[in-house]
């Protein structure tokens, strides 16, 4: 699946979840809102948010928690990825997201991008994170 073979119906519920998402981001530390949203292999979409924590590295990342939400309602594959960040920049998943988003995505997964009011640039989950570790390194051992 590729951004142009999301039906514009699918884009639209991806885009809109994460920015709901967002609006609920637990923040205060860094004040930087972020949500994300997948579209999974059951057709469902869901959705997560940033949620920091005043020991700082105990925060989690909206993907994280996006693809947390998709496990536990059975999802096992996403086939697309948005992230919607604050009006000024485009979010691309952290690194550590990155290798989350791996385990679950197949190399031309789409990741998108977008903030509250328009999309920005899209990628592959292979763009973002080229020749990676995976689930299929480990069947070989
Ligand atoms: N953050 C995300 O949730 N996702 C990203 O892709 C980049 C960063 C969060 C982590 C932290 O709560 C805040 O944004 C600032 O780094």
């Amino acid at each position: 699946m590729s951004f142009s073979t999301l039906s514009p119906a699918q884009r639209n519920a991806l885009v809109e979840a994460a920015r709901a998402a967002r609006e609920r981001a637990y923040a205060p530390y860094s004040r930087f809102l972020v949500g994300a949203a997948v579209l999974d292999d059951l057709g469902q979409i869901l959705a997560g948010c940033n949620v920091e924590n005043a020991a700082y590295p105990e925060g989690v990342c909206a993907e994280a928690g996006a693809l947390s939400a998709m496990v536990l309602a059975g999802g096992r594959k996403a086939l697309a990825v948005v992230v919607v960040g604050t009006v000024g920049a485009w979010i691309t998943p952290c690194g550590g997201c990155r290798q989350k988003l791996r385990e679950f995505c197949d190399q031309d997964t789409p990741i998108l991008t977008a903030n509250e009011e328009a999309w920005g640039p899209a990628y592959t989950l292979a763009q973002l994170l080229p020749e990676s570790f995976g689930p299929e390194h480990l069947a070989e051992a």
